[in-house]
């Protein structure tokens, strides 16, 4: 299959990879209507046609919590990641590292977090859930601090997981799991040998290491349900930000007035993000949400968005809309389950090519130039 973009990597990765896992990542919550919108929301945006002003010296570059970026983009925190391509979140580390931006290691990933530190020199980011057991949140903090990660994500937006339908579908969970995967394993080959074979232990590094016994893919979705704690208020994160001397990035802001929450807690950043989808179905898209956010704090702290970004045009909507940087999620995980590494990376180079295209015709030589100038506001026309 001839791969052009991530779209492409999509659809390439439905075949490579066995159904459970790959509706595991495109799947989203409910009806998955938020999903959908964060995808089409962002491409229905009006790009500003601008020509004739020189655009010879393009800049993709942005510092972001004294970090330098060759773009503005960083790799999300995706849980299991390992399963899409062998000890897939060092391949993704090392790729991202490789084309100048951070990577973000999930707390469920599968390799430990020292198992990726490392592979890599780039400091890497680590994410946090909020979770019942504390000596567990202590205990990766302390390591995710000994291993020279910089910024700290702190995901707010799961204190309970939504319901993913496909999932019990595809195999992932529900009942004959074991047995359904087990036979997509032997229908997917490249799969089975890479990751199924070669890519042991498929448990959960951060989780193991601490519970003294190997956390496996099956009770993955067994120990978040039991972990997650609905009971977490700003209040509760308080010892996180004493203790975390880094940056410290609120992830699953939708509202201006929890954004200015952030801003009051003393967060450096915060991430515009319904989870891709995956939690609250209804919720606004994350380009819908944006803009009041970046009106209300624009400047006071910085602004990533995630959720919908399938294209480096999709970047640059996103900081049309106000944000800083951005996340890519799904649109790395797939291009990881075709290529590894390998096809990290020609995804990110896809991405920084778009975004040069969308630089250039909007007349916006560098980051800072981009502003909701760059888009036109149909309601006008
Ligand atoms: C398979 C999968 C697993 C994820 N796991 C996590 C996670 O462990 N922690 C987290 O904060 N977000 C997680 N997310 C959400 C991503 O970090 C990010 O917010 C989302 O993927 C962005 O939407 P997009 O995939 O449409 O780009 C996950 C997303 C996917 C697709």
């Amino acid at each position: 299959m001839i791969i052009s973009s991530a779209n492409d990597y999509r659809e390439a990765a439905r075949r490579r990879v066995p159904p459970f896992m790959f509706h595991y990542a495109d799947g989203g919550s409910f009806a998955e209507r938020t999903l959908e919108r964060n995808v089409t929301d962002l491409a229905d945006l009006a790009l500003r046609q601008r020509v004739l002003k020189d655009m010879s010296k393009l800049d993709t570059e942005i510092e972001l919590f004294g970090e330098k970026l060759a773009m503005p983009a960083v790799l999300a925190p995706v849980g299991a990641c390992g399963m899409y391509a062998r000890r897939g979140e060092v391949q993704a580390a090392q790729a991202a590292e490789n084309k100048g931006i951070p990577f973000t290691l999930s707390t469920v990933s599968i390799c430990p977090i020292e198992e990726v530190t490392a592979a890599i020199k780039r400091p890497m980011w680590f994410q946090l859930y909020v979770l019942k057991d504390r000596g567990f949140m202590k205990h990766v903090l302390e390591r995710a601090k000994a291993a020279g990660c910089s910024t700290l994500v702190f995901t707010v937006d799961m204190p309970t997981p939504g319901a993913r339908y496909r999932d019990r579908h595809s195999g992932m969970s529900g009942d004959y799991k074991e047995i359904r995967r087990t036979l997509q394993a032997v229908t997917h080959p490249f799969w089975a040998w890479d990751v199924g074979i070669k890519g042991k232990p498929h448990t959960l590094g951060n989780v193991s290491a601490y519970t003294g016994k190997a956390v496996g893919l099956d009770d993955y979705v067994v120990w978040l349900g039991e972990n997650f704690d609905p009971s977490i208020s700003w209040k509760d994160l308080e010892w996180i930000r004493d203790f975390w001397d880094g940056p410290m990035v609120i992830k699953g802001i939708l509202d201006p007035e929890d954004a200015k929450d952030a801003v009051r807690f003393g967060a450096d950043g915060i991430v515009v993000s319904n989870h891709g989808g995956r939690q609250l179905d209804g919720a606004l898209s994350s380009a819908r949400a944006l803009p009041s956010i970046a009106d209300a704090v624009k400047g006071d702290i910085k602004i990533l968005a995630d959720s919908g970004i399938r294209n480096g045009l999709d970047i640059v909507r996103m900081l049309a809309l106000g944000a800083d940087a951005t996340m890519l999620g799904r649109a790395f995980v797939y291009a990881l389950g075709v290529a590894g590494k390998a096809g990290v990376e020609n995804m990110l180079d896809i991405f920084k090519k778009e975004m040069h295209v969308a630089m250039t015709l909007t007349s916006n030589q560098k980051i800072s130039d981009i502003t909701r100038d760059a888009l036109v506001d149909l309601s006008k026309l």
